[in-house]
Parts: structure tokens; C-alpha cells; sequence
């Protein structure tokens, strides 16, 4: 469907402060929470309405509603750090969760978890990953989101590589893909370069 780079100033000046190797987690967590607040607006441009008739205090009129409920769908662990800012903004949000790992000689990944809200097959999903590096992570959690029902699935990424985006615009077209910053490339341990470095370790402290 669509890939969007947001090149947002906000994000990018948020996102500057996470890439420094000397910022800790806290501040580290924090600028994430905040970028996925911002992040959440973004993605949820495009959401389908319908109308509804209502009475003001004043007259009658047609608003709006969203048609579908939403489900966000963090990728563990990174995943986990855009979801609070998503709640935020999206309160009414079901969260699923889908595990994988990424095999750090082979770079494939490896389910280990999955547990999805039972509206999983009309809902807007929103797919919640950091980054996206060889793309492998998310297509296979799309991959298996798919093929338990859903049909309209967006992704969400802090920092892609362009041979991750390449990835999910091949194998899952249909999926809206928003990016907050495109970096240059991967190097050959399959990092994003400039990247942040591991997502889910600096946001757990893990190392
Ligand atoms: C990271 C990241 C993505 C994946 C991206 O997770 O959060 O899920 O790598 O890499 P890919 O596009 O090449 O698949 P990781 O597997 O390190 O797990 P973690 O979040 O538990 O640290
Ligand atoms: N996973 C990460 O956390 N960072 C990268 O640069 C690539 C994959």
C-alpha cells in the first residue's frame, strides 16, 4: 500500500538523544515513549470513519467514529517500548503480542510467543517494532498475524534500513508501512547504520 518516512522534527530530535551510545535507559526509554506518542498520530492518519448521528447540547449533527477497533501488536521485546505511548493516545487499544528473535549468526527469525485479542480479524492492527533492519522480524510477525485473520495491518518503525523496507513492500504489499527515520544501510552483523544499536537492550539494559 504505502511507505511513509515521517522525518518528523520532533521525532528526529528525540530520536538523535536515543542513538547517542552515552544516553542511559532511562532517558533512553523515555524519548521512545515519547516519539511512539507522536508516532501514534501519524499512523492513525488514515484510519477509515463512519457516521454517527448525535445531539450536541445545541442541535443535532453526523460526527464520526472509527469503523473498526484497533489492536496494537508490540513485536517483544523492543516492541514493548513504542506501546505505552500508543495506549496513550489510543486508549481503547487491544494489545497482542508476537515473540521473535532474531538468530544472531543466521539473522533469521524465531517465534517464541504469540497471544492476540479475539477482534484480531476486523481490527486496525498496528504492528510495533523499533526497527527494522534485514526486515525478517516483521515479515514473519505480519506472516503469522495474517494467517490468523487480520486484513488490515499497518507497520510501525522508529528506524528502518532500506533493505527492510524493501522486504515488506515485496512480501506483505498491502501492509502500510511508517517509518520515523530511513537510515543508510546495514552492516555485515546486520545492525542499522547509524542505527541506535540493540533496541531491546538498551531499553531493558540488557547486554
Ligand atoms: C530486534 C528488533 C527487531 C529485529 C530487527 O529484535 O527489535 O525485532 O531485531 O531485525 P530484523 O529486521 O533483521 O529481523 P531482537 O531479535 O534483537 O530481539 P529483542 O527485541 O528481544 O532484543
Ligand atoms: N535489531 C536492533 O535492535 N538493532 C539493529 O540495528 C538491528 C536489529
Amino acid at each position: 500500500m504505502a511507505t511513509i518516512i515521517l522525518n518528523h522534527p520532533l521525532i528526529d530530535h528525540k530520536l538523535t538523544i536515543m542513538r547517542n551510545k552515552e544516553t542511559g535507559t532511562k532517558e533512553f526509554r523515555q524519548n521512545l515513549d515519547e516519539i511512539a506518542m507522536l508516532m501514534a498520530y501519524e499512523v492513525t492518519k488514515s484510519l477509515p470513519l463512519q457516521n454517527i448521528e448525535i445531539e450536541t447540547p445545541i442541535c443535532s449533527m453526523t460526527g464520526k467514529k472509527l469503523v473498526r477497533p484497533i489492536v496494537l501488536v508490540p513485536i517483544l521485546r523492543a516492541g514493548l517500548g513504542l506501546v505505552d505511548g500508543f495506549k496513550t493516545m489510543i486508549p481503547t487499544a487491544k494489545v497482542g503480542h508476537i515473540g521473535m528473535s532474531r538468530n544472531e549468526e543466521t539473522l533469521q527469525p524465531e517465534e517464541y510467543y504469540a497471544k492476540f485479542p479475539s477482534c484480531l480479524k476486523e481490527a486496525d492492527v498496528i504492528v510495533l517494532d523499533p526497527m527494522l533492519a534485514t526486515g525478517g522480524s516483521a515479515c514473519a510477525a505480519i506472516t503469522n498475524i495474517k494467517k490468523r485473520g487480520a486484513k488490515n495491518i499497518k507497520f510501525a518503525c522508529l528506524v528502518a534500513a532500506p533493505e527492510g523496507i524493501q522486504v515488506i513492500e515485496t512480501e506483505h504489499p498491502d501492509v502500510d508501512l511508517i517509518v520515523g527515520a530511513l537510515d543508510e544501510k546495514l552492516n555485515d552483523k546486520g545492525y542499522i547504520v547509524p542505527g541506535l544499536g540493540d533496541a531491546g537492550d538498551r531499553l531493558f539494559g540488557t547486554d
